[in-house]
């Protein structure tokens, strides 16, 4: 054995107590957090990721008090640079973009989900849910035992954004889409890089099977992002207006995208403007398509909170079929309160980061030096008992009955919260209102009032199993 074995070897020891030891420092330091992530399966993985991230960006403590989280939201707009290999897909797309350039981005994206705009959109949404539930009866999904629901939520999310900020009519519910089942691999493509710390260097990475995989679900993503803006290009040729019907054809994200000028006053680049839709169909379809899956379930487990939904609808539908109105939503007060106590107890985002530019003092009295990588677990936040009560962890829509429900931390909060939000409320709700008018959801009941759906993260906290549910005609 030669010498420099010798050397390997030792080192290689020392570095395995080192790692230990800080693993066990690591463990000790958040035995809190610990226990509340234990209830979901895939966290250890993800941990030990925080635990590598947070050792190379000197972070602070992760954040799980609301009021923590509401300051650093509103005055640190900076994001933390995650590994390079998650910005790559999007590039400076506005999500990741350092301030400096999201300025520009988040003003061309804000008119496309102002509220009038939003409510222009409700009825090619409602068009796109009696899609969903045809598909639904035709596949002879109804009363025919548990099956997975995913599929057909997420086809429908990602249709309704096509056809409303994307201008794209996709006929998708007649057959699988390959870009669903793309999103849903690069997801979990990623979420395996994130967790074996072996596969972060590009150079090792682009040697396993993996990456052939990754890069044919990134080329079918790219694929669709092409045709949305070659549809656009076309169209304003022909300078017709059927991006956005009934409302001002410069109300349109790609309009605004391709008329858009970042901070040297150019026009965005085309690579640019592929960025920031790719950011769109990976940010808007799976995350509305689980909050939509996460409260079937709920329906599943707690039926009387379905009928008293299902006696809502009655009393504001009637017994018409007509579709929703934008007028019907408002009226919809006691689903509007199951959606976001289902939003809380599940945020399909669980963690971002942000960044300190100066020295900051929490509320709580933590002093966080400049330059601080700042880690909000979206998830601890929406449970923790000081700010929602000794119940948080239970399933009580009613709790948005009372005061001090506001921080409700699942779309971000401040200036550079999801600037998708009010849309992903209406397709959440429309789909809901579809199917439970029609159907009956059919789960196992939960006898406890804490729900316990079996998630695991995958960049986005989902269900295990796909969401199996039955659903029955009413
Ligand atoms: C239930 C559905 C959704 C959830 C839970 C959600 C959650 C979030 C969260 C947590 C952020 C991060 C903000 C931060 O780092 O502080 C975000 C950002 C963003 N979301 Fe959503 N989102 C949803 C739906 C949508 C939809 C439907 C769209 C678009 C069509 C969208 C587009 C975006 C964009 C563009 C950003 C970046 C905003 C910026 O940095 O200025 N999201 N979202
Ligand atoms: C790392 O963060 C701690 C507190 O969070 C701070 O005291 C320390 O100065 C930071 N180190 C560097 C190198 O920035
Ligand atoms: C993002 O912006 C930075 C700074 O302007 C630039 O150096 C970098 O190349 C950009 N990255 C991508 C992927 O466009
Ligand atoms: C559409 O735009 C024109 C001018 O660009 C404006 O006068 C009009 O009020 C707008 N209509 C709507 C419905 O926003
Ligand atoms: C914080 O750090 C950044 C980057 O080094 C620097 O540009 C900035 O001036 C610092 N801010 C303060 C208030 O020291
Ligand atoms: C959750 O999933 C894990 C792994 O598939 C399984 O072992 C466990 O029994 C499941 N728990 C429930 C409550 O279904």
């Amino acid at each position: 054995m030669d010498f420099n074995v010798d050397i390997t070897v030792d080192m290689f020891r020392a570095l395995s107590v080192l790692v230990i030891l800080w693993y066990f420092w690591f463990r000790y330091k958040r035995r809190k957090l610990n226990e509340l992530a234990a209830r979901i399966p895939a966290f250890p993985g993800l941990f030990l990721f925080m635990g590598a991230f947070q050792f190379a960006h000197n972070t602070s403590d992760w954040l799980t008090n609301p009021e923590d989280t509401e300051f650093v939201l509103k005055n640190c707009l900076e994001k933390e640079d995650l590994v390079t290999f998650l910005k790559s897909i999007v590039g400076n797309a506005s999500a990741f973009a350092p301030v400096s350039q999201w300025i520009y981005r988040r003003k061309i994206l804000a008119p496309t989900f102002s509220p009038k705009t939003i409510f222009s959109y409700m009825d090619m949404v409602s068009d796109e849910s009696l899609e969903l539930v045809k598909k639904l009866s035709l596949d002879n999904r109804i009363g025919n035992g548990p099956f997975s629901i995913w599929k057909y939520v997420s086809t429908y999310t990602l249709s309704s954004l096509c056809a409303t900020a994307l201008g794209l009519k996709l006929s998708l519910q007649d057959s699988d889409v390959p870009v669903i089942k793309a999103v849903l691999d690069i997801f979990k493509l990623l979420t395996n890089r994130m967790v074996h710390l072996w596969l972060w260097p590009d150079w090792l990475y682009r040697r396993t099977s993996q990456y052939a995989e990754y890069k044919k679900s990134i080329g079918i993503l790219y694929g669709l992002t092409d045709e949305i803006l070659k549809n656009k290009r076309d169209e304003i040729c022909q300078s017709d207006d059927i991006c956005n019907p009934g409302a001002n054809k410069t109300q349109c994200f790609l309009d605004h995208l391709l008329e858009g000028k970042s901070n040297d006053g150019s026009g965005l680049t085309d690579v640019e403007i592929r960025d920031e839709i790719s950011l769109f169909l990976l940010a808007g379809t799976d995350t509305s398509a689980i909050a939509i899956c996460n409260t079937l379930k709920l329906f599943g487990k707690y039926p009387e909170v379905q009928e008293k939904i299902y006696a809502e609808l009655i009393s504001v539908l009637g017994d018409s079929d007509r579709p929703l109105h934008k007028n019907d939503l408002k009226e919809l007060k006691y689903m509007n309160r199951v959606v976001k106590e289902s939003l809380r107890l599940y945020p399909p985002v669980p963690i971002i980061v942000r960044k300190t530019k100066k020295e900051i003092t929490l509320p709580s009295g933590t002093t966080l030096p400049n330059k601080t990588g700042i880690i909000i677990f979206i998830w601890g936040v929406n449970r923790d008992p000081n700010y929602w009560g000794p119940n948080a962890n239970c399933f009580d829509p009613d709790r948005f009955l009372s005061p001090n429900t506001n921080l409700l931390t699942t779309f971000s909060l401040g200036p550079r919260n999801c600037v998708g939000y009010q849309f992903a409320f209406i397709v959440i709700k429309v789909a809901l209102v579809e199917i439970v008018r029609r159907y009956k959801v059919v789960g196992e009941r939960e006898d406890s009032n804490i729900p316990k759906i079996n998630s695991t993260f995958s960049i986005m906290l989902r269900d295990r199993d796909g969401y199996e549910i039955s659903l029955e005609e009413r």
